[in-house]
């Protein structure tokens, strides 16, 4: 049942520490430094030269996020919508393809998983349920560990994702290079360790209901970021639009200059995700927003500089850099929660949509 709450979604965003506690739970190594995962053992990618991702709707900004990981640790790794890896992109022995779906049954991943397994790559599922289509026709899979999601908008399970496809990174990328490419792997792992704790604290705080009550009645919403942040930004703005019914987009930080600028006005808030030290361009991305008069509402750590030019914040935790994008997103969850719910929106089941796309 819903345990109390008034929507599944609800129920699932505000039990994220337990489900993250229990992806994580015997998956760091006794040293705090590398991953411990059961089907992947050290050198279980050996011979893995690149890596693609494959996966649909919130799933890929889930593989967005595995994607700049893993290039930050020097591998070359690619997202793909599921239903643009067409027989045009060249997969290979030495690719590994990494399916990564929830519920483990959508037929455009379905599909392209099959393409790279008929060209010879290495495939790895990362999804929540066990005995589903892609744990099966997958060489390998990885369990996210969720829990059951029933709310069609996928929340937990992006936060189980991000985490599954950090460690699954760490574990590919050790094997790719002599020694770790990780700067500090030890901070990392002492992040994740934290990170349910981290989660409940922002799940504690109010401000995600208030800034929903003082943007509702405006044009559109926008969400933008870059590097890591950006896969949060476009995950924040698919959420949002599916289930407020609002407009809403994400974008690059740095692209908004290229056109969309076009569209920003004192109607628009521009929802600004800020995770990195080195996220300073971001922030005069916002600014420019803000000269045409649109309202900046970070997204950020407590003392980034971002806050002292946005008109409200949504804080999040100090934490790695390579983690904070998940507490940014647990916020943007609220927030269109709480803007779908003034609406009186069919927040668990929004108009059109199914919680599980079983056709191309
Ligand atoms: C968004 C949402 C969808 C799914 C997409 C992929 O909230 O739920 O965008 O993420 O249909 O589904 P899975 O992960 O089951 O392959």
């Amino acid at each position: 049942g819903k345990g109390g709450y008034d929507h599944y979604m609800r129920k699932e965003i505000e039990t994220q520490h337990v489900s993250l506690a229990n992806g994580i739970k015997g998956r760091v190594g006794p040293d705090g430094r590398e991953p411990d995962l059961d089907d992947f053992p050290p050198g279980a990618f050996e011979g893995v030269e690149r890596v693609q991702f494959v996966a649909c709707g919130t799933s890929f900004h889930a593989a967005k996020y595995g994607t700049q990981l893993l290039n930050k640790a020097g591998v070359a790794a690619q997202a793909f919508r599921a239903s643009e890896y067409d027989d045009a992109i060249p997969v290979d022995r030495e690719t590994l393809v990494v399916a990564v779906t929830q519920s483990g049954e959508t037929a455009d991943t379905l599909a392209a998983l099959d393409r790279a397994t008929k060209a010879g790559a290495r495939t790895v599922a990362v999804t929540n349920v066990m005995g589903s289509s892609a744990a099966r026709e997958a060489d390998d899979a990885l369990f996210i560990r969720a829990g059951p999601e029933i709310g069609v908008a996928a929340t937990k399970t992006f936060s189980s994702q991000v985490v599954s496809l950090s460690l699954l990174a760490h574990r590919v990328s050790a094997d790719a290079a002599d020694e770790s490419p990780w700067d500090d792997p030890a901070a990392f792992y002492d992040a994740l360790e934290r990170l349910p704790d981290h989660v409940e604290r922002v799940l504690g705080r109010e401000d995600a209901a208030g800034v929903a009550d003082d943007y509702l009645g405006s044009d559109a919403f926008f969400f933008i970021g870059r590097g890591l942040a950006y896969p949060v930004a476009i995950e924040g703005a698919l959420k949002f639009k599916e289930i407020t019914y609002e407009h809403a987009e994400g974008f690059a930080a740095g692209e908004l200059k290229h056109g969309p600028l076009a569209l920003v006005t004192p109607r628009t808030p521009v929802f600004t995700v800020v995770t990195g030290d080195d996220d300073e361009t971001t922030v005069t991305n916002a600014r420019e927003a803000q000269t045409r008069g649109a309202p900046i509402v970070a997204v950020s750590p407590p003392d980034h500089t971002v806050t002292d030019a946005a008109d409200a914040h949504l804080p999040i935790p100090d934490t790695h850099p390579d983690i904070a994008g998940l507490l940014a997103n647990v916020q943007l969850q609220l927030l269109s929660y709480h803007t779908a719910d003034r609406l009186g929106r069919a927040i668990d089941k929004p108009r059109n949509l199914a919680k599980s796309v079983t056709v191309e």
